[in-house]
């Protein structure tokens, strides 16, 4: 069935902004690509610095950040949005012959504001909503119909897999036990089921980096990778950047979560560590082949950024470049 797409007035702030744009050492009539358009707050500034035969490629899975990347498309030549999940980034870059021309890829994962803050998405237990959750809500099962027929050990294993939830088969029995007395359709249905069946008002109240967590917030935020595919999505990505990037383009990736962290830490690793040979067999730097130089540690937004806009504060940003 097709959702609407309906407008909101929601934005969404750029993370980590001046550190991508110079992390991304952009040239005037480079070739980038922003994997996550959002609603374009990256793309807009690298427009920004872009001459006129620069280009930017976007890609998003949901229809509404689609919709507002169109009217940009319309406004700006050097712009254009594919509606795709972004493991479709080496096919795409190839149909425009662009292998091996690409001067930077911009990954900004997770969610955007407009999404959370959107009650009809279904992504936050903070506003009651349709138990949906899907960044593309056309495609895939709701978050509503997937619990509806997940067995205990199903949901247990998805919320300790992707919220490392320490109170994950407890969850799961409550879940599943809602689900044989009443239709779980609502965000705020679940956020109630999961609060019932965490153990004691201490946990409830739990505080984490000195924020007091909700205790459904693990929950959610597996639910959400699990649905979305998200790790499955990174790890595609990853090795097709190797091959759209132009030698010395750069590569540049905002996590959010320990979980997306590591396999984009664990990737570049692996780039720039190079061919794998045995321990005794003696090889030059060269002969390793790396395939990425890393640049710099990993940027965290500053007290000012989270002070201004607190979702940032689990950002973690690596930077990369081609060799
Ligand atoms: C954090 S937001 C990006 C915000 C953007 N940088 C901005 O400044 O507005 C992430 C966006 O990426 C999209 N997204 C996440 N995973 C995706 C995937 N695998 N393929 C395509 N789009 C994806 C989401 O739908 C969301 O709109």
């Amino acid at each position: 069935m097709m959702t609407t797409i309906m407008q909101y007035p929601f934005s969404h702030q750029p993370v980590l902004l001046p550190e991508v744009l110079e992390a991304l050492n952009i040239q005037p009539y480079g070739i980038y690509i922003d994997c996550t358009f959002g609603r374009g707050g990256h793309t807009r500034a690298v427009l920004n610095r872009l001459g006129t035969a620069g280009q930017i490629l976007a890609f998003d899975q949901d229809p509404e950040a689609v919709q507002a990347a169109q009217a940009l498309e319309l406004a700006d030549p050097r712009f254009s949005i594919i509606h795709s999940t972004f493991a479709q980034l080496a096919q795409q870059v190839e149909k425009r012959g662009w292998f091996g021309k690409v001067d930077g890829v911009l990954l900004d994962l997770g969610v955007s504001s407009p999404q959370l803050d959107t009650p009809a998405r279904g992504f936050s237990f903070m506003h009651d909503g349709p138990l949906d959750m899907r960044m593309n809500p056309n495609h895939g099962e709701s978050a509503g119909e997937w619990l509806s027929k997940a067995t205990a050990n199903e949901i247990a294993e998805v919320l300790k897999t992707y919220g490392e939830e320490r109170y994950a088969r407890r969850i799961a029995r409550a879940i599943v036990a809602a689900c044989q007395q009443t239709e779980l359709n609502t965000t705020h249905q679940l956020a109630e089921i999961i609060t019932a069946a965490c153990p004691s008002p201490s946990f409830r109240k739990r505080k984490v980096k000195g924020v007091f967590k909700h205790p459904a917030t693990r929950s959610f935020q597996a639910l959400r990778i699990f649905l979305n595919r998200e790790l499955e999505q990174l790890q595609q990505i990853l090795p097709q950047t190797l091959d759209v990037l132009a030698l010395r383009g750069r590569l540049v990736i905002i996590s959010f979560h320990s979980l997306e962290d590591r396999v984009v830490k664990r990737f570049v690793r692996d780039c720039v560590r190079g061919d794998d040979f045995p321990p005794d067999v003696p090889v030059t730097s060269d002969a390793l082949h790396p395939r990425l130089h890393a640049i710099g540690k990993p940027i965290f937004p500053s007290v000012a950024e989270v002070a201004k806009n607190p979702r940032v504060r689990s950002a973690i940003m690596r930077v990369a470049e081609r060799c």
